[in-house]
Order: C-alpha cells, then sequence, then structure tokens
C-alpha cells in the first residue's frame, strides 16, 4: 500500500539539467559561421540521481538518426559547435539520453530538451529582466536566475583575470517542471560578463 508512495517520492527527487551554451563567450578567439544566429543553444540534457550522482552508465539502444523534423530542430538549437554536429547528438543520447528517468525513446528525449529550451525563451527573458549583452556591466547569479525563473547554475570561462558566462543550467524534474538547483557559481566571479556577439 504505501510502495506506490515511495516510488512516487522517489522519482521526484531526480535532477534534469538542461545545460545552455552562451555562445559569444564560447566563440571567443574561435571562428564560429553560425554565431550570429542566436546566443544560446543547447549543450548537454543530463540528471543525477536521487542521492545527486551523475547518471551516465546506463544501458540502451544506439543512436538512430532522427526524422528529418528532430534533426532541423536540433541543428536549431542544439548545435554543439563541434566539426561533427552528428557525432555529437550521438553520443549525447549514448552517454545522457539512455539514462533518462523515467525511460524515453531517443527523440522523445530530445524534444523534451528542445521544448524546454524553447518554452524558456531565454534571450527575450534576460531582456525583460534587464540583462543586456556588454562588456562594461557585470552581472550576478541572481540576475541570470531572474531570467530562468528559478535559481541556476553558472559556468564561466577565464580571460585575463575576468570572467565570462560560458553555459548555465536550468533544473527540472521528471515531468519538466522547472525546479530549484542547488546554487553553484562554477567557477565564476559573483559578478561576471555576459558578452554581446561580436567581442
Ligand atoms: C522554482 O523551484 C521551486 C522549487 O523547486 C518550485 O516550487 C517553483 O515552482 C519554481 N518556480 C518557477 C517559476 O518555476
Amino acid at each position: 500500500m504505501f510502495l506506490p508512495l515511495f516510488l512516487a517520492v522517489l522519482s521526484s527527487a531526480e535532477i534534469h539539467f538542461l545545460s545552455i551554451n552562451w555562445r559569444p563567450t564560447h566563440c571567443l578567439g574561435i571562428y564560429c559561421d553560425d554565431m550570429y544566429t542566436q546566443k544560446t543553444f543547447i549543450n548537454r540534457f543530463w540528471q543525477t540521481n536521487n542521492d545527486g550522482e551523475r547518471l551516465d552508465d546506463c544501458y540502451g539502444p544506439d543512436y538512430e538518426e532522427p526524422e528529418f523534423e528532430i534533426l532541423e530542430m536540433l541543428s536549431a538549437y542544439w548545435d554543439i559547435h563541434t566539426v561533427n554536429r552528428k557525432s555529437s547528438w550521438k553520443s549525447e543520447w549514448e552517454y545522457d539520453g539512455i539514462c533518462f528517468n523515467p525511460w524515453v525513446p531517443e527523440e522523445e528525449y530530445f524534444k523534451k530538451a528542445i521544448e524546454a529550451f524553447v518554452r524558456l525563451d531565454i534571450e527575450a527573458r534576460m531582456d525583460e529582466v534587464g540583462i543586456i549583452p556588454n562588456l562594461a556591466e557585470k552581472y550576478s547569479y541572481y540576475d541570470l536566475g531572474n531570467a530562468v525563473g528559478n535559481t541556476t547554475q553558472v559556468e564561466c570561462e577565464e580571460v585575463n583575470g575576468e570572467t565570462y558566462l560560458k553555459s548555465f543550467n536550468v533544473c527540472y524534474d521528471s515531468f519538466m517542471n522547472k525546479i530549484k538547483c542547488i546554487q553553484d557559481i562554477g567557477n565564476c566571479s559573483p559578478h561576471f560578463y555576459i558578452p554581446p556577439i561580436s567581442f
């Protein structure tokens, strides 16, 4: 009688992390031909178990090339800047996707991440909360959290002693509701730059 409740409580403790790349920082010093379309892209979509450990050693089906509609969305929103995008989607499925709990087929996994990313509308939200990418003013973890609509986790790139936003995580429960992330400013200074598209 208590078992279903117990299981429900356990599964709700899993945390799914949508990691979002801040492209201007990523493209600092390297040539990015896709840089002028948008500033944010999905980087990874991974999860931790109830003990907060990353799930990354799972068994599941091999990657199969998704149908055209999904491939188009991946190109638009999940463009990890590598020579071979397809191999990065493949490794994302085989490393993180098959660990998604509760288990979902590959296209569903990609769709969940893309839908969450589109729903965030992060660049418009940043604008609304007053984050204007620039190199004069710095922002904090809290400013970015306002745009995300909950707490976030940030990672920076360090250049000449200054830190620049590299990526940030938005946290979700198994139903893809946004939840609080444990505060983590990674290697960022308390205030860091969110650079514009060309700097
Ligand atoms: C933020 O996270 C909390 C706790 O996880 C949740 O209750 C709340 O609804 C979230 N807020 C938003 C705006 O999603």
